[in-house]
């Protein structure tokens, strides 16, 4: 099964067209689709099924609402990086037992918040964190379960920006001092060692990044166990690539789960896996219309009602997402700068785009389920777009488009 698929010259997700659904709720709008999230989580199910394990959706490649309940319906982990992400995990029915809380910067607010919800693990990530929630947890006369995240200073072979486990990274705890950071941890009556963890990079396609880690990470459960430390979890992050453009492949979850189960052999340690990327990023498209198209000399643009700020990839990290037409029309074709109204050169969506379009077609950005709407912003006071989610021929509205008013509304006058 597709999320998307063209039929009679018209994209569609199921049973809906994508033209109905901008009619319906206007444009600038993301559509997600229920199935294609489904089966890509069930991938992850299927690839671990036989070993314990936990799929942990890593709630920031999008938070909205409607996705994590579908996943807290198919029993899945999650995997937060803020107060705010456990407080939606929560409101979309996911249980507490199954998150996992990553991120360098934890706040003594967003411990207590965890320890009190009774979350499944704490991703520690320095010696500082570990003191504060040990203080955290001992103030509050509980124990928290703690995992500490490893830096194994591998090359994740992806954008510098989305690689994380380099020493030069701000992430984890290096290898030559973890040792010594469980030896304290295990030292302390209110915490629990319970496990060990890495997430090297986002978009990765390769397998070789996430053996070697794995490897290392390995290492260090035989020395912790030598020295009477027992993890019961590993937990290998997330990063699992999908393809964007039509010459890249996405990782292959099968034999990824065979080079972390082979790495495991046989020791007693279930397995979690935090992906984001790839169990939304694929389901969800960004739908926009033609404005106006303009020629400066011999460059052509596009400009449509989608800017960056409703997806930032491309002016980040120069990302590259494909950009099609929704509907196949009798159009002179032209090679297009698919711009948005934002008054900035970066503002832009897809550069060099071959499009057979006129004013007011609409085109779709694919790939855009994934770091897109969590990472919208207000900028040149845009309202964030609306969200739909289809199944079958239903199509349900998931986020509704913000009102300009409310962008202002805790904003005050002088007196
Ligand atoms: N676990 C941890 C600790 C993470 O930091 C991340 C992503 C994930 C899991 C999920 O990684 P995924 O499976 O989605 O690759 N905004 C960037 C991606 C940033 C990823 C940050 N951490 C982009 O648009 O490419």
């Amino acid at each position: 099964m597709t999320a998307f698929h063209r039929h009679a010259g018209s994209l569609m997700s199921d049973q809906k067209t994508l033209t109905s659904l901008a009619e319906e709720f206007g444009t600038p709008l993301y559509v997600y689709n229920r199935g294609a999230i489904e089966q890509a989580w069930q991938e992850f199910a299927r690839a671990l099924h036989g070993r314990p394990h936990l799929i942990c959706y890593a709630v920031k490649a999008n938070s909205n609402l409607a996705i994590l309940n579908i996943l807290a319906r198919l029993g899945s982990g999650f995997d937060i990086v803020s107060g705010g992400e456990l407080r939606r995990v929560l409101a979309a029915g996911g249980q507490a037992d199954k998150i996992v809380f990553s991120g360098v910067g934890k706040s003594t607010v967003e411990m207590e918040a965890a320890l009190e919800a009774g979350i499944r693990c704490f991703n520690v990530e320095s010696d500082a964190e570990l003191e504060r929630l040990a203080e955290v947890a001992s103030a509050h006369g509980v124990v928290a379960p703690v995992s500490l995240r490893i830096n194994p200073d591998v090359d994740a072979m992806t954008h510098p920006y989305i690689s994380t486990g380099l020493k030069e990274n701000k992430f984890g705890i290096g290898m030559a001092h973890a040792m010594d950071t469980y030896r304290r941890g295990a030292s302390l009556a209110s915490l629990e060692v319970k496990g060990i963890d890495c997430h090297i990079g986002s978009q990765l396609t390769r397998l070789a990044p996430y053996a070697d880690a794995v490897a290392l990470l390995i290492d260090m459960v035989d020395r912790l166990d030598s020295e009477g430390i027992h993890l019961s979890h590993i937990d290998v992050g997330g990063g699992q690539g999908i393809a964007y453009t039509d010459e890249e492949t996405c990782l292959d979850i099968g034999s990824w789960a065979k080079c972390v189960v082979q790495a495991i052999g046989d020791r007693k340690l279930e397995i979690l896996v935090e992906p984001g990327r790839y169990i939304v990023g694929q389901a969800g498209v960004l739908l926009t219309r033609v404005e106006y198209l303009k020629n400066n000399e011999d460059r052509h643009f596009a400009v449509v009602d989608a800017a960056m700020n409703d997806l930032i990839r491309p002016a980040l990290y120069s990302a590259w997402q494909a950009i099609e037409e929704v509907e196949t029309l009798e159009r002179e074709s032209q090679i297009y700068d698919v711009v948005g109204p934002i008054c900035e050169s970066a503002d832009f969506l897809g550069k060099q785009r071959t499009l057979s379009i006129a004013q007011n077609d609409l085109l779709c950005i694919r790939s855009a389920g994934a770091y897109a709407s969590v990472m919208s912003s207000n900028y040149n006071t845009r309202a964030r777009a609306a969200e739909v989610m289809v199944s079958g021929n239903e199509a349900t509205l998931v986020r509704a488009r913000e009102e300009i008013d409310a962008l202002f509304a805790n904003e005050f006058l002088l007196p």
